[in-house]
Parts: structure tokens; sequence; C-alpha cells
């Protein structure tokens, strides 16, 4: 009998709840080519993905969504898209902020803040002020992020708290960094078919599973998120030892 297709085969089970997810949010400018519209219009659908994708993360039970919005490298763009992404960026935090809390959920940013300029840090304060109570999921936004910079700014904080750099380690490196709070992922995903970190979560990312998805970012939502997650609950992590026990 040939074998017929999906309204046989029985539905994705659930991904577990609890995994800590981060997602490599590409293919904007591909999806504006693609609907002949400009680089705004793409990145303005990439933060309606966004928004998609923060809600069923919710209802799958991720604890933390962590998503790369702009690089340290992206200043290299043509300044009329960064100052689209600048605008689009405070629009974004103004409207989900608000349902965030709704949600009990919190949001926070990780990157370098101050050449940002005064009203997106003030911005990034009232957000993270107004959901500092969510406990439902911590939702961050790297914004003007970069692994490598992440790693130099924790180190210069370490030695700036008086520890001795012949001795700091690995655990004064972790407390030092953006977003000590948060845990390292346990799944990175990109979309868009590109298979490579640019820099992102350089630290917390060494033992994270990757998952690549074809999917330009703004067509990304609930169905492909679920199915990130369940193919990551398929991967066996070993953390270096022969054994999948998981270390923290
Ligand atoms: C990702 O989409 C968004 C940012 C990097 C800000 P891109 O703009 O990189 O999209 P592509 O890779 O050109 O398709
Ligand atoms: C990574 O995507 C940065 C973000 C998604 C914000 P890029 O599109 O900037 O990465 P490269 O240049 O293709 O490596
Ligand atoms: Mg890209």
């Amino acid at each position: 009998m040939p074998h017929s297709a999906s309204a046989t085969e029985p539905p994705l089970a659930d991904p577990p709840r609890g995994i800590r997810a981060a997602i490599i949010m590409d293919g904007n400018g591909r999806w504006a080519t693609a609907h002949g519209v400009n680089i705004t219009d793409g990145h303005r659908a990439g933060g309606d993905a966004l928004h998609d994708v923060t809600e069923a993360a919710l209802d799958l039970g991720v604890s933390e969504l962590t998503v790369y919005g702009f690089s340290t490298e992206n200043w290299r763009r043509d300044p009329d898209e960064i100052a689209g992404i600048m605008q689009l960026f405070i629009e974004l935090v103004d409207r989900e902020a608000p349902i965030m809390l709704e949600r009990g959920a919190r949001m926070t940013f990780m990157g370098r803040r101050e050449v940002l300029g005064e009203e997106i840090c003030e911005r990034m304060r009232w957000a993270e002020e107004l959901t500092a109570g969510g406990t439902n999921m911590t939702l961050c936004i790297a914004f003007n992020y970069g692994g490598r910079a992440e790693i130099i700014d924790a180190v210069r904080a370490a030695v700036a708290a008086g520890i001795d750099p012949a001795v700091i380690d690995e655990d004064d490196v972790s407390r030092h960094l953006y977003r000590p709070e948060l845990g390292a992922p346990d799944v990175i995903i990109r979309t868009a078919g590109e298979q490579r970190t640019s820099n992102f979560l350089v630290w917390q990312g060494a033992y994270a599973e990757f998952v690549f998805a074809d999917t330009l970012w703004p067509d990304f939502g609930k169905p492909e998120l679920h199915a990130a997650l369940v193919e990551y609950a398929r991967r066996e992590r070993r953390f270096g030892g022969r054994t999948s026990e998981v270390v923290s």
C-alpha cells in the first residue's frame, strides 16, 4: 500500500517543558526580496514573527527564550536599514512588554547598551521593570550583542570586581556575563538555512544542541518551533562524558 501523507500520521508529541531555547532569527532580507518589499518591511515581518514565536514558546512551556535581534557586526549595514531596525525595536518593546506582563513573563535584554542611545536604553529599563515579576518565561532579546564582546566585558567586570586575574575561573566569567541569571541554552535554532553561530552565545552555547531550519524567520511560527524543540529532544547530550547525564 502506498504511504499516504499526513492524514494518517500521528501528530508530533509535545516537547518536554522547561527547555532553554535560543534563536538566531535570520532571513528577513531574503523574505523582503522574495515578497518585493523593502528591507524595513522585512524586519517588520520579523518582529511580527517574534510575537508569534514568543506566544508559542509560552504555550510550549519554554522557560527561557533568547533571541538574536541585532549583532555587534550588524553596524556594517546600510544606515537606513539600521535606523529602521532601531525604530522597529522601540515599537516592538512598547508593544510586547505589556503583553509579557499579562502573560506573567519577564522581558530582558543582553548586549552593549550605552551606544544604542538614551531612548532605547530607557525603553529597555522600562520593559525590564514592568515585567520583573514574571515567572512563566524569560524572553531575552540580544540587541547590539556579540558573544566575543560579552566575554571581554565579563572578564573586565570580574577584574573590576576585584578578582585576581591570575585565578579567574569559568564560574567567575559566567557570573559576569550580561545576564548571569539565565542558564546555558539547551538548543540554539537558526532559521533561513545558514549553519553558523555569527557570534551568538559564544560562551553559553558551548554544549548547546543546534537545530537548523530552512524557513525564513518571518515565516517561522508555532509549528516550526514545535518541530525544532522535538528535534532537540531526540538528541543525546553527553557533555563530554559517556552518558547523557545532564550537568548544569
Ligand atoms: C536577520 O535577517 C535580521 C538581522 C540580522 C537584523 P537578515 O537581515 O540577516 O536577513 P538575510 O540574511 O539578509 O536574509
Ligand atoms: C545574525 O545574522 C544576527 C542576527 C540574526 C541578529 P546575520 O545575518 O547578521 O549573520 P551573517 O552575517 O549571515 O553571519
Ligand atoms: Mg542574515
